[in-house]
């Protein structure tokens, strides 16, 4: 199966603000500087949209979202690789996340919860964790460097 990823450009942020708006997921800080967004594809269509904030060494995986009619059958696992892999790329080594809903998704893809005071100085102060998601999301890390994305199915 071909996979396209596509780095999104501020005139493409629409769908994907309209697709986390009604996935009860922030918008608020797309623009801002230092994010970076991808759209993933495959023959079929919209697989789903990812998001980076890279703070050195760390990386913030944010605005993972797959349109409800692709859910369930490895976009999500698609979405959250191909980001992994831009993101080391860029050096990420560790990328962080916070989520209220979809922690037991995370971890089935190798992310592992933990405290989010154990987040470093450039992830608490990302918009996200100063204040755009709740106290009480999920607070999840994985390790870039000790693990691989598994080829494509
Ligand atoms: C979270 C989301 C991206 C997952 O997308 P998806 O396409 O359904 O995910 P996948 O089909 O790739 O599933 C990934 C893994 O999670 C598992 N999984 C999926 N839904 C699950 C659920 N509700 N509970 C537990 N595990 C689940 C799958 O079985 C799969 O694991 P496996 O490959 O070991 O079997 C999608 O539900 C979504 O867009 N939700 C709304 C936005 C959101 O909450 N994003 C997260 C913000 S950080």
């Amino acid at each position: 199966m071909t996979r396209t990823v596509t780095p999104l450009t501020d005139g493409d942020l629409p769908p994907l603000a309209g697709l986390l708006a009604a996935n009860g997921l922030p918008t608020g800080d797309l623009t801002m500087p230092g994010r970076r967004f991808w759209r993933v594809e495959d023959e079929d269509g919209l697989l789903g949209y990812g998001g980076l904030e890279v703070h050195g060494p760390d990386g913030l995986l944010r605005s993972v979202v797959v349109p409800p009619d692709r859910r369930g059958s490895g976009a999500g696992r698609a979405v959250t690789a191909a980001v992994s892999e831009e993101a080391r790329g860029l050096g990420v080594e560790r990328l962080w996340l916070l989520t209220t809903t979809a922690a037991d998704v995370f971890e089935r893809l190798g992310f592992q919860r933990t405290d989010r005071a154990s987040a470093p100085p450039g992830i608490a102060a990302s918009a996200q964790f100063a204040g755009l998601c709740p106290g009480s999301a999920v607070c999840m890390r994985r390790d870039l460097i000790a693990s691989k994305e598994p080829a494509p199915v």
